[in-house]
């Protein structure tokens, strides 16, 4: 969830707003598509372009590259719960705080796809199931209410600084541009879950937590490799 202060005007937002359920079926097609395939435009500066990019030998670049697949597969993932839980919220708010968090993650993402390019390689070959899968999750999440819809939030935010805080410890010490980078997502992924627990968010009840741990580990076993 990110704070609306920090928050560039979205336009887009907007015109989620008024559209048609069609119309919104269509633009959210739309997103999934450029998220999964394309590479969607960062609104801020990648925090990696302001440190030296230093030559890494093969074994660090192949595992740098392995970390910021991950990464950039979580960030596909942020994105399809967050746009998945708003599609259903109930709130016009929570909708909104949603949708918001979603833009913040496209930032992230942008730059993870910016890493692995510069680091020869590429997002995994599974994005459409990641996408599809976390945008089901998001879905069922937010029939569950709103106060369920932040606590997913809250959940999935904590778990991705708890892992990004494991990466920065295993990164290669001479890989700048991507330690820039994880932290200034996980500093802004921190106050995603804390704007989520001030909007009114629910403790998830175990096995949720449990459930959605293990389906991320399963994930970075993976996308480490494919
Ligand atoms: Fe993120
Ligand atoms: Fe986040």
């Amino acid at each position: 969830m990110s704070c609306p202060p920090a928050q560039a005007h979205n336009p887009a937002m907007d015109t989620m707003r008024t559209l048609s359920p069609i119309d919104r079926l269509l633009a959210e097609g739309q997103r999934a598509l450029e998220t999964v395939l394309g590479a969607p435009p960062a609104n801020r500066t990648n925090p990696g372009d302001a440190v030296p990019d230093v030559v890494l030998d093969d074994a660090e670049r192949r595992h740098a590259a392995g970390l910021m697949r991950i990464n950039h597969v979580g960030e596909v993932c942020a994105q399809a719960l967050y746009v998945g839980q708003a599609a259903v919220a109930r709130d016009p708010a929570t909708r909104e705080h949603l949708l918001e968090a979603a833009q913040e993650e496209t930032d992230h993402l942008a730059w993870c796809g910016d890493r692995l390019r510069e680091l020869d390689s590429r997002p995994s070959l599974f994005n459409p199931v990641w996408y599809a899968g976390s945008y089901a999750i998001g879905v069922l999440a937010g029939l569950r209410g709103d106060g369920w819809n932040l606590g997913f939030v809250v959940e999935t935010e904590r778990q991705v600084e708890a892992h990004l805080a494991e990466h920065l410890q295993t990164l290669p010490p001479g890989d700048l541009r991507s330690r820039a980078i994880l932290e200034t997502m996980k500093a802004d992924e921190a106050r995603h879950a804390d704007d989520a627990e001030q909007a009114g968010a629910r403790i998830l009840p175990q096995p949720v937590p449990l459930i959605m741990a293990a389906a991320s580990k399963l994930m970075k076993a993976v996308a480490y490799r494919v």
